[in-house]
């Protein structure tokens, strides 16, 4: 107990707000810690003890997935999921099939309104912003679609390696730690349908609309990458295949964007960390100004963090002077935001209050499964690349034709 006390004031002592003296010794006179093995039943004898009158516990679950049957049974035995809400941490399943046995050891138990999947990007203030950004302007809903938009790109690089994690990066790989939830849910933020408000289901609704919409992906527009050096990390296996790279393109079915490219591209030891979506416009239909060989004008460029969010546009201005010569601009916002910590403490305080709008949803996880789960079956080549370097070079001919590749800088 006091060891959960000292991690508490360490926590609170290194956040932004700093350790609030009486409001730490009132937190810490409400922590009771109950310890005991997950198989005994008296460990949840003991828990339903502790939790005396509180009548909608939230049960959060950060366990291995070997164990969720197990614990789920002994907290419905045991009384202490009457009323409960329960908090499932990604990975959620490791494919369809697992993600679907899951979903029945839950359901067994708790009601889905009960169930909240937590994915930290959706309480993410980066990931909030597209969102606001998209449906609280009207200039961008006459521009956003096949129309006007001729590529997306979003790039989640990471300058660290696996940071000891080894053994847990083996058995997920790249595509299902972050492909198949974060990326997917920054792709359905872009993407999606207004939604009809944004209490309830609505925003659910409409982002397990996008995933439908989005083809299951193939080997064919897949790279897959692994860093020199990640095998010799512990816990990794010398012939490991695991990719710690991964760039791909997605089609989305659907009127809005019937052949608009989505990329997708995200990798560890790459040169900066930072995540950015990069929305090419198409060209204006005429050249006026005779300037050779130039890639389209616009964009839209969107900073997810980690250190701040931003939103650039770019466009094509005239250079000072006689000739009718232009030169690239951007108009940029840009807010600094540690955001990580902020993420965690919405979403917390939204399952107590039992607001499930930014979690995931079991037909929403299901698709995304859909979605991945042929390029997790029929593995494909894994290229080696240099730490440092912007994955392995294979990556490029994805995106030649649309006018390459743009990789976030760390410091504008
Ligand atoms: C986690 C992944 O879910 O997200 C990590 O397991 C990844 O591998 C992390 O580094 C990234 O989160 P953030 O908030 O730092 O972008």
């Amino acid at each position: 107990m006091e060891h959960l006390r000292e991690r508490v004031r360490a926590s609170l002592e290194a956040s932004d707000a700093g350790l609030d003296t009486s409001a730490y010794e009132k937190l810490c006179g409400l922590l009771r810690y109950v310890e005991g093995d997950y198989q005994a039943e008296s460990t949840f004898t003991r828990l339903r003890k502790t939790l005396g009158r509180a009548r909608r516990p939230l049960c959060y679950l950060a366990i291995p997935p070997s164990l969720f049957s197990t614990v789920v049974e002994r907290l419905s035995k045991t009384g202490c999921a009457d009323g409960a809400r329960v908090v499932v941490e990604k990975p959620f399943g490791r494919d369809l099939a697992s993600a679907q046995q899951l979903n029945r050891i839950l359901h067994g138990v708790f009601d889905e309104s009960a169930i909240f999947r937590i994915d930290h990007y959706l309480g993410k203030e980066s990931i909030q912003n597209l969102l606001f950004f998209r449906f609280a302007n009207s200039f961008l809903e006459p521009i956003w679609n096949r129309n006007f938009i001729e590529s997306v790109q979003i790039t989640m690089a990471e300058q660290f390696g696996v940071e000891g994690r080894g053994k847990f990066y083996e058995e997920t790989g790249a595509i299902r730690d972050v492909v198949q939830n974060h990326l997917l849910q920054v792709v359905a933020n872009l993407a999606m349908e207004p939604p009809v408000g944004t209490g309830g289901e609505a925003l659910r609704d409409e982002r397990v609309k996008t995933f439908k919409g989005i083809r299951a992906l193939t080997g064919k527009s897949l790279v897959r990458g692994q860093f020199r050096g990640y095998r010799d990390e512990a816990g990794v296996n010398m012939g490991s295949q695991v990719e710690t790279f991964a760039a791909m393109q997605m089609h989305i079915d659907s009127w809005r964007w019937e052949g608009v490219p989505f990329f997708i591209r995200t990798g560890k030891c790459l040169p900066v960390t930072a995540t950015e979506v990069f929305i090419r416009l198409k060209y204006p239909p005429q050249q006026l100004f005779r300037e050779t060989d130039r890639k389209p004008p616009n964009h839209f460029r969107f900073r997810l963090g980690p250190d701040r969010v931003g939103i650039a546009l770019g466009a094509r201005a005239k250079k000072p002077g006689e000739g009718m010569t232009g030169e690239d601009i951007e108009l940029n916002v840009c807010r600094q935001r540690g955001d990580e910590e902020g993420a965690y403490e919405r979403l917390i305080g939204d399952a107590m209050g039992g607001d499930a709008a930014l979690f995931a949803r079991q037909d929403g996880v299901e698709e995304a499964w859909r979605i991945v789960d042929p390029i997790l079956t029929k593995p494909t080549p894994v290229h080696e690349y240099d730490p440092g370097s912007w994955g392995p070079h294979e990556a490029i001919p994805l995106v030649t034709g649309i006018g390459g590749w743009h990789n976030p800088v760390e410091h504008e």
